[in-house]
């Protein structure tokens, strides 16, 4: 069933400072796509079925647009280290495990679920290196009904034998999950560096060659944390710049996302914002391996494109209305002791963010606006109430806050219900 219309309390971002608001209104949903948000049901959709969510609210899903699968099992466990030392210790040794596709199956049927049943209706996920077992989270994404896209992870250097990769093999392997990924409809490949440290400069050539001839996305990581900034330098003494380096291998465009950006130049703000590059901003991962304070607000202000992301296992939670409460708290941060001149970002900016932020990367979705793919939540705030009476987008902003999964009554991804 794809043709339907939601009758609540909907919200949806006007744009990333403004939300629209219709109470008691109606999302039309036809063939998947949306047909706009009325304040009473227009005559040529009276015989589509409308859906009842009497007084709950509507709002579009949310784009979780930097995680890492094979991490979700050890999420929460050392903390207190940094970016570098927490891949040795506890990143490397968890993603060699996914060699084993037994073991794959068991983890990512976890990590698939958690998802499932959560905000997230649209993800860009991290597997691991290993290609079978890439595609047994795939399979299983796939079956979620969400709209993901997964990448095969690459690294050839600088990481512990069990998990590192000939140059050439990388490639292969590359080229067949790319073959292999092409029985899916809702799951897409997306080549994925791990980041600059991880790759040979050969490794970065080839893989650009084969994101070209397939045409694909690309994802990776950006100016995170202080030691990987000044290694990135050492390892490539030709770059003005991380970003530059990514760019001069052909991985700068409107179809890459760069995680974190949190440590940005000059030079590679306006390489992200001319080259229409995705900057996928993780708050809590950002916190919790002490990466810093990401200057997001200006990112969001001077036109980058920018989505939010979990990044699990750097962030605890799949939970992005965590994420999302977080960008705003960090944001007052970076405005306090770093810049004035960047207001906190407000609770239209984070939504906006989540939802068309992210969405964006996959085309139209994130919104009700005519012409998006219809994703939506359908949000149940009974357990919240109090005796005060809140309005429409303060009850939204308590769900944000306060709520978790168990607040979501049912899911819709492209016009299909999820549960
Ligand atoms: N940089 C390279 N690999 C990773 C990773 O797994 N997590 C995070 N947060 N940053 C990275
Ligand atoms: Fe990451």
């Amino acid at each position: 069933m794809s043709d339907f219309v939601l009758h609540g309390n909907i919200i949806y971002s006007k744009n990333k400072d403004e939300f629209n608001i219709v109470e008691n209104g109606y999302a039309v949903c036809k063939n998947g796509i949306s047909e706009g948000v009325f304040d009473t049901l227009p005559e040529e959709y009276k015989n589509l079925e409308v859906i009842d969510c009497q007084d709950k609210i509507i709002i579009p899903g949310f784009t979780d647009l930097h995680v890492h699968a094979p991490q979700y099992g050890f999420r929460s466990v050392g903390m207190d280290c940094e970016l570098l030392e927490w891949l040795e210790r506890h990143a490397f040794p968890e993603e060699a495990k996914f060699a084993d596709v037994e073991y794959a199956d068991r983890a990512y049927s976890l990590f698939v679920n958690d998802m499932k049943t959560g905000f997230t209706t649209r993800a860009c996920m991290f597997g691991t290196l290993h290609t079978d077992s890439t595609i047994v989270l795939m399979d299983k994404l796939e079956k979620s009904g969400l709209k993901t896209m997964v990448g095969k992870v690459n690294m050839n250097r600088n990481s512990p034998d069990y998990l590192r990769e000939d140059t050439d093999k990388s490639l292969a392997d590359t080229e067949r999950f790319v073959q292999l990924s092409k029985r899916f409809e809702n799951t897409k490949p997306i080549i994925t560096p791990r980041f600059i440290p991880s790759c040979t400069d050969e490794l970065m050539y080839g893989l650009s060659e084969i994101m070209h001839k397939y045409d694909l996305p690309v994802q990776s990581h950006l100016s995170e944390n202080p030691s990987e900034i000044e290694w990135v330098k050492e390892l490539c003494p030709w770059s003005t710049s991380y970003g530059n380096a990514y760019d001069r291998f052909g991985m700068m465009n409107d179809k890459t996302i760069m995680a974190h950006c949190v440590h940005m130049t000059e030079e590679e703000m306006a390489l992200m914002k001319n080259n229409g590059v995705f900057a996928a901003h993780c708050p809590e991962s950002n916190m919790n391996i002490a990466s810093g304070i990401s200057p997001v607000s200006r990112m969001l202000e001077e036109g980058i494109k920018v989505g939010i992301g979990s990044d699990v296992a750097g962030g605890t939670t799949l939970a992005l209305n965590r994420a999302m409460t977080l960008a705003v708290q960090c944001s007052k941060m970076y405005w306090r002791y770093i810049d004035k001149k960047y207001k906190p970002l407000t609770l239209e900016n984070v939504f906006y963010m989540a939802t068309v932020g992210g969405g964006e990367f996959f085309g139209k979705a994130g919104s009700f606006e005519k012409g998006c793919e219809f994703d939506a939540l359908v949000l149940d705030d009974t357990n919240i109430k109090t005796t005060v009476d809140f309005d429409t987008k303060e009850r939204l902003e308590r769900i944000i806050y306060l709520g978790n999964k168990h607040n979501i009554a049912s899911k819709y991804v492209c016009g299909r219900k999820i549960f």
